[in-house]
């Protein structure tokens, strides 16, 4: 823990609650991410997963608790402010434009940066190095590629708008398992390279495997949090959330 206490803290989420009307999703809930690191979130069905990585984004307000960034205070900012601020987001469903190629999907991502076209199509050609299939489909219509193709446009898209702190909400949902270990690698080669990264998973084995700490949400509690390794060698967690049963 004293080689976390050197590195910042980044994303502090502290003691939030979240309502949906009058349903209550978050309850006290309590999250940070340090500099560098990569902090899971782990959990089964409507355990709040999401709606923790919303409430970052500024897709939902706490009405209790406060989110700060790099010190600032953002649970009250909107989306686009706080994704001004270097937050990127990968959110759950993969959402491309359908009828936009593939490089015009990506270039999106870029948009903020439109003004540095050479460091722009230099990153273009970084995505591309990662993501193969992308520059082999670069013209197509983005509403034409595989699920595990489209997963791959999004974070790349993600990425290209060089976010310092990256928002991710179930990458392998729905993704046959080569595609799974695809993303998985891009992700870990990102987070050796410095990327801060909240992920949102419930197949916790491979969160546990890229991730330096996780916590699990049950009901829109936190009810465990700890190092991956720790996580992943509890009995309980072992049982719950790595395949020896099914998750409640
Ligand atoms: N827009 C909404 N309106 C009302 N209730 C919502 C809304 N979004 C989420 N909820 C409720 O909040 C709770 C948490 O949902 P959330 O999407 O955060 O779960 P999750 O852990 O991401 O689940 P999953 O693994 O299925 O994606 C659920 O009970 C859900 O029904
Ligand atoms: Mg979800």
């Amino acid at each position: 823990m004293h080689v976390l206490a050197e590195k910042a803290v980044r994303l502090r989420i502290d003691a939030v609650d979240v309502y949906y009307g009058a349903v209550q999703a978050l309850f006290g809930v309590s999250i940070s991410v340090h500099g560098g690191e990569v902090v899971a979130v782990l959990g089964g069905n409507a355990s709040g997963k999401s709606t923790t990585l919303k409430s970052v984004l500024g897709l939902v307000h706490p009405t209790r608790g406060e989110i700060h960034l790099d010190g600032q205070r953002i649970d009250r900012l909107s989306t686009p402010d706080i994704i001004d601020r270097g937050v990127g987001s990968v959110p759950e469903g993969r959402r491309v434009f359908p009828r936009m190629s593939v490089r015009e999907n990506l270039l999106l991502g870029a948009y903020p940066r439109r003004h540095d076209p050479k460091h722009v199509a230099d990153d273009l050609e970084q995505v591309f190095k990662v993501f193969p299939r992308l520059k082999e489909r670069s013209q197509q219509a983005a509403g034409t590629l595989s699920g595990g193709e489209q997963q791959m446009l999004v974070l790349g898209r993600a990425w290209l708008r060089r976010p310092s702190l990256l928002c991710i909400d179930e990458p392998s949902m729905g993704l046959s398992p080569r595609f799974v270990d695809q993303v998985y690698e891009v992700l870990a080669g990102w987070k050796a390279a410095g990327l801060t990264i909240l992920i949102v998973e419930q197949n916790a084995r491979l969160a546990l495997e890229l991730a330096d700490r996780a916590y699990v949400l049950q009901h829109g509690h936190v009810i465990r949090e700890g190092t991956a390794a720790e996580l992943a060698a509890d009995e309980s967690i072992q049982r719950a959330y790595l395949g020896e049963s099914e998750v409640a």
